[in-house]
């Protein structure tokens, strides 16, 4: 296949993604782009995922300098999987190094990695903070043992905790905590203690997620044979006003339907580059990118990956060039579930008719000529960009 065939940057903030697709056990609800030692054999391995990724970053600064406008610095970082934690301090260290080796990054860069609890220590954090990292997210889930449990997840209701608070301790001033909410058997009481303890860490930082049945995971085989009930509508709702509402309370105020952050400098800078419409590199196993209008999407399995780099080029699976209905509708979904919303001028004819219905049904406001969803509105954010897009 020949690669993305690149026109220039966007203009936009430029962040670079790193995927890390490794996690020591598969959570049953989890479909992401990650693999056991066991599924890997001896195809890949940790090793040989760095060196493939060396060549990538090495490929793509190598074709961005061919691009008209001079290679932005990167303003965000964010290492993702997968388990990055699983690499341990010195291992994410090298991946930074690699990033560094090949781009530029900003003084002022926000550098995140992704860790889950149980493979994190204060150790941990103190050789990130020296390397260079910035803010640090953990899967949390959950403070309920029953629930943990449900979702497959290794670490004791209250390893998470500690972790935000040893990452505070060496002086991480951002940490996010993961929530998921409706998994089968949580109650309300269970969210109230998941609640009680993100607000006990201290974060600035909080991602919340209603529980996804994803078709082909082991969560969704035992939902189909009836061991599990499927997440209820109307239980999602009333558990995302509640973390809202208490999130709310402490100082902690959406900016994203699902991200809430204590103040403008807490948000996720990397993710508002996605929601934003930036250019972002995406390096590693499954990875997406954009630049600038085209977006391409890498091979997903380890070694195949590694064979593409070692071949020369992108290891990309595949590639468009967005047209501008298709970049107007991304647009748009991702702007409304913005805090900050959408300008009402940016609609076109179908989307300017639905706003006034929206707005009439109390499910946004126009507010500074944005559309901007209401609390409710939120709830109903996939109706709401359904009716925006379809005549
Ligand atoms: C892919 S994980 C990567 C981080 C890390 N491996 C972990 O699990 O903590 C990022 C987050 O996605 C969320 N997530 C993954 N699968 C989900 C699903 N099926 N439904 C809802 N949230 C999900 C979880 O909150 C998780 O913390
Ligand atoms: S640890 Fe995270 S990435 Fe790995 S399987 Fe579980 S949810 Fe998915």
């Amino acid at each position: 296949m020949s690669g993305p065939e690149l026109s220039d940057f966007g203009g936009g903030p430029f962040g670079i993604y790193v995927h890390v697709p490794f996690c020591a056990t598969r959570c049953g609800y989890c479909d992401f782009n990650t693999y056991t030692a066991g599924e890997l054999g001896t195809s890949a391995s940790p090793q040989s995922w760095l060196a493939a990724l060396r060549g990538e970053l090495a490929t793509a600064a190598a074709q961005f300098a061919a691009l008209p406008t001079t290679t932005p610095e990167v303003s965000t970082i964010f290492i993702g999987g997968g388990t990055p934690s699983l690499l341990g301090g010195a291992g994410l260290a090298e991946v930074l190094d690699a990033v560094r080796a090949n781009f530029t990054l900003a003084p002022d860069a926000e550098v995140t990695t992704e860790s889950n609890p149980e493979s994190t220590s204060p150790e941990f954090f103190e050789q990130l903070l020296g390397a260079g990292f910035t803010r640090i997210s953990l899967g949390m889930q959950s403070a309920a043992a029953h629930v943990l449990k449900v979702l497959d997840r290794t670490h004791t209701p209250g390893r998470a905790v500690a972790a935000a608070r040893e990452a505070r301790a060496v002086g991480f001033e951002h940490v996010n905590l993961d929530l998921i909410y409706g998994t089968p058997g949580e109650r309300d009481s269970d969210l109230d203690a998941s609640l009680d303890a993100v607000l006990s860490a201290g974060v600035d930082h909080v991602s919340a997620y209603s529980l996804i049945v994803e078709d082909g995971t082991a969560l969704a085989r035992r939902v189909r044979r009836g061991e599990l009930p499927a997440p209820d509508d109307d239980v999602l709702a009333a558990r995302y006003e509640r973390i809202d509402a208490r999130l709310g309370a402490a100082g902690l105020t959406w900016y994203e339907v699902s991200n809430w952050a204590a103040g403008e400098s807490a948000a996720c800078r990397h993710n508002l580059g996605y929601w934003d419409g930036g250019d972002w590199l995406g390096a590693g196993p499954g990875a997406h990118s954009h630049v600038g209008g085209v977006r391409w999407w890498n091979v997903k399995h380890p070694a195949r990956y590694a064979d593409r780099v070692a071949a020369g080029g992108l290891p990309a699976a595949g590639w468009e060039q967005l047209t501008a209905d298709e970049r107007y509708t991304e647009r748009l979904m991702l702007a409304v579930r913005l805090r900050t919303g959408l300008p009402l001028a940016d609609l076109d004819t179908v989307g300017t008719a639905a706003a006034a219905r929206v707005i009439a049904d109390g499910l946004a406001t126009s507010s500074a000529d944005r559309l901007v969803l209401t609390d409710r509105g939120r709830l109903l954010a996939d109706g709401v960009v359904r009716q925006l897009l379809v005549p």
